[in-house]
């Protein structure tokens, strides 16, 4: 069997990835997220202050370009743009499993880039992120202003055990996270009830789902490297309680396939609502 360069960068990588996944494990309680996320959004406004297009806005070439990606079990050692495919991907999903939704919602939409685009794509329907930071909310809010979209943002924290208010009720068709619940780690049971109080016609999510991680040398290593990072636990299970509990069905439930950072195996789960939740 011969070995190619791209294994062996393939290797190199989930070397230095498995060492990482060795060290002190972290953790997602709710001070510790807002702590790195308001700071981290906050960067983004000499950015977005900066960028001309909407263009430059959902492509930042020093975030958005990553060194080490994988398209499902393919390792690619080559830098590749990892937004544009993901943007496109939600946009498939959406069309896919919620063509008629005319309002749709982001929940942990950091500073809105997935709306803008989708916003932009589709001026006829309405748009509205749901964000825990306040500096994603105003960058978000700012960035629809400047380039005249139909999307507005405001704070809400899927974890809080406040009733979710009147104006939100029932106010999106269709709900969708990206990578948002894998900040909120075990207590995906309360996050998903609340998301299930906004929406009318299902939820879709682009997660990592460490149950599911494929059994080769990078899924398992990308799992250690989940446990330590804390991210998203028991969402399978927390599903499964769904349908058995809120007669929710699961419309698809596999991999999310598009050009990603190596370490991450995100699954796409579509949830249908019961006619008349
Ligand atoms: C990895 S970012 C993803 C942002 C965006 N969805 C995207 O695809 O670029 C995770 C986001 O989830 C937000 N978040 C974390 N916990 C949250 C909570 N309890 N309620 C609402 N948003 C939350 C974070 O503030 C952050 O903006």
């Amino acid at each position: 069997m011969s070995v190619s360069k791209s294994d062996l960068n393939e290797l190199e990588f989930l070397k230095e990835l498995n060492q990482w996944s060795e060290g002190k494990p972290l953790s997602r309680v709710q001070n510790q997220v807002l702590s790195e996320y308001e700071s981290g959004w906050a960067e983004w406004e000499e950015y977005l202050l900066g960028c001309k297009t909407l263009q430059e806005w959902l492509y930042r070439q020093d975030t958005d370009c990553e060194p080490n990606t994988r398209i499902a079990e393919q390792y690619y050692a080559e830098p590749q743009n990892t937004m544009t495919p993901k943007l496109r991907f939600i946009e498939s999903v959406l069309n896919k499993y919620f063509p008629s939704a005319q309002r749709v919602g982001e929940a942990g939409c950091g500073i809105g880039r997935n709306i803008h685009y989708l916003s932009d794509r589709y001026p006829q329907k309405s748009f509205c992120g749901l964000e825990l930071t306040t500096s994603g909310v105003k960058i978000a809010n700012a960035a629809s202003k400047k380039f005249h979209l139909n999307a507005q943002f405001q704070q809400f924290d899927m974890l809080s055990r406040q009733n979710v208010s009147q104006e939100l009720l029932g106010s999106a068709d269709v709900l969708f996270t990206c990578f948002a619940l894998e900040q909120v780690s075990s207590n995906t049971e309360v996050a998903m009830e609340r998301l299930l109080r906004i929406t009318k016609q299902g939820l879709i999510h682009i997660e990592p789902v460490m149950e599911l991680y494929p059994p080769t040398l990078g899924g398992t290593v990308s799992a250690k490297m989940h446990k330590r990072a804390d991210y998203l636990k028991d969402f399978v299970a927390t599903v499964c309680k769904l349908v058995q509990h809120r007669r929710v069905v699961i419309d698809y439930m596999g991999p999310a396939v598009f050009p990603i950072h190596a370490a991450h195996y995100p699954t796409l789960i579509v949830l249908r609502l019961p006619p008349g939740n």
